[in-house]
């Protein structure tokens, strides 16, 4: 029998498969801090974490036999993997389940700021509907617009299929060319300038690393089309949000629409004053479905690694 600590509760579907270990579950419905990460780690074989978790080198000094660091997430921005690679601990994400529902959801902020369903609803419980008028919350066309994707992998080529049915043109910048994306959507891969400066709608869809740190600030939100939006499903600190506050008040772009924040939970103050953006805090992978079946590949990823096994989801197999 192992020993596991468990920064939340997950999904039943995964804690049973973990049943015949002993598990030690945090049970707040907020993140423990770093102290209370270190006294669950202490004396452990395995590390259930969220990307709401820092783990470093002081938390795996709190157990010599630690094996897996395994995160309940796609995102591991959160973990220093170099860290673990050192000292032989195997780290493990959960690709692939998430990428629908995440381009789902980049698609409900598109097409919440594009057609001010969040005004709207706002407007309608402060009882300000007096009936049909010409320009009420008038908002822009998805369909025939240009859609610019950054970062295409999984999720990015995701979203990009899902203007199929809206006749868009697809733009795309990457450091290197996704083929299938060409193929299958007609995508023309563009250096970052040109997909600022031609999109209707720039989309995030990029891990955070030190290259894509702040990728879209000042300088890139001046370079985008006054009527433009931005939407971002992937890591808040991809963007400056600072001077995206200032892009929104000033109206060097139309929009943004966000699921991610620079320093969650907490966010720039005066983005919740302003109607030209939409915020959603963190729900990208949250269906039922998925965050099930993220509960079931983290157990999965454990489970192997407490056998001896190489994970099917180790980001750092050298590590073995
Ligand atoms: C969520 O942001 C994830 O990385 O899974
Ligand atoms: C993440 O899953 C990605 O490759 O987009």
């Amino acid at each position: 029998m192992a020993k596991i600590f468990l920064t939340r509760r997950l999904p039943e579907e995964g804690i049973k498969l973990l049943e015949e270990h002993d598990l030690e579950i945090y049970e707040e419905d907020y993140p423990p801090s770093k102290e209370e990460i270190i006294a669950g780690v202490k004396g452990k074989d395995a590390l259930i974490c969220l990307l709401t978790d820092k783990i470093d080198a002081e938390v795996m000094s709190a157990s010599p036999h630690l094996k897996i660091i395994a995160n309940y997430a796609v995102g591991i921005d959160n973990i220093d993997v170099k860290e673990a690679t050192k000292r032989g601990i195997l780290v493990t994400n959960t690709p692939g389940v998430l990428t629908e529902t995440v381009a789902d959801l980049a698609w409900a902020l598109l097409m919440a700021i594009a057609r001010r369903i969040v005004e709207g609803d706002k407007f309608m419980r402060q009882g300000k509907f007096k009936g049909w008028a010409p320009l009420l919350l008038v908002g822009a066309d998805i369909h025939g617009k240009t859609l610019g994707i950054i970062g295409a992998g999984r999720i990015g080529r995701a979203f990009a299929r899902r203007a199929k049915g809206f006749d868009m043109e697809i733009l795309y910048y990457d450091k290197k060319r996704n083929e299938k994306l060409e193929r299958e959507m007609n995508a023309r891969f563009v250096d970052l300038d040109i997909l600022l400066k031609e999109s209707d709608f720039v989309s995030l869809h990029v891990p955070l690393t030190e290259e894509t740190y702040h990728m879209i600030g000042e300088r890139e939100l001046k370079m985008m089309k006054k009527t433009a939006y931005l939407i971002n499903t992937a890591r808040g600190k991809c963007i400056d949000e600072k001077a995206l506050v200032r892009a929104l008040k000033e109206k060097w772009i139309a929009g943004a629409a966000l699921d991610v924040y620079e320093n969650e939970p907490e966010i720039e103050p005066e983005l919740v004053n302003l109607d030209n953006v939409v915020l959603a805090p963190h729900i990208g992978s949250a269906s039922y479905e998925t965050r099930s079946k993220m509960a079931i590949m983290v157990a999965e990823n454990v489970l192997a690694a407490l056998r001896g096994e190489i994970p099917p989801q180790c980001v750092n197999p050298e590590a073995k």
